[in-house]
């Protein structure tokens, strides 16, 4: 049985951050034999997140936040994992350009549930692993 888990990381909303993070959190589930797919899909999404929080959340400034990025997973006993992915800037609500708004797609293909929570700054939560059990 594998145990529950948690991994928090905090860094500045900077592209050279991005493939760093995704590859401790790779790191993480590895190193609890979590299985392939999971593996990837989790990684994915998860890169996806990061990547937006660099590009589009202090777009319009951030002179009175701190431009961080957080990272926060959690790998509960029973399989499932939920990775969140938050930062203290805004949330963009427009429509992405034609050949752009492949991310949030990206990531609610492969997650089994996605939340996005703008009521401060941006999170989102992505679920992945098996569905809990119906009480
Ligand atoms: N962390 C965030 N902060 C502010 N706005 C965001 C954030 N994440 C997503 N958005 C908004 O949601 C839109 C859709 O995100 P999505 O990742 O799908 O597309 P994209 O980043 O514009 O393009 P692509 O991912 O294809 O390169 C973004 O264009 C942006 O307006
Ligand atoms: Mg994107």
């Amino acid at each position: 049985m594998k145990q529950k888990s948690e991994l928090r990381l905090c860094c500045p909303a900077q592209a050279r951050y991005v493939s760093l993070i995704r590859h401790a959190l790779g790191a993480f589930l590895d190193a609890l034999q979590c299985d392939r797919t999971l593996r990837e899909d989790a990684t994915t999404a998860a890169g996806e997140a990061l990547a937006n929080v660099v590009e589009h959340a202090y777009a319009r400034g951030c002179l009175s936040v701190t431009c961080d990025l957080q990272l926060f997973a959690r790998f509960e006993s029973d399989g499932r994992l939920s990775i969140e992915v938050s930062d203290n800037g805004s949330f963009i609500r427009r429509k992405p350009a034609l050949d752009r708004g492949f991310g949030l797609r990206i990531i609610r293909a492969v997650a089994r549930k996605t939340i996005i929570d703008t009521s401060r700054g941006t999170c989102v939560i992505m679920t992945f692993g098996p569905a809990s059990p119906k009480r």
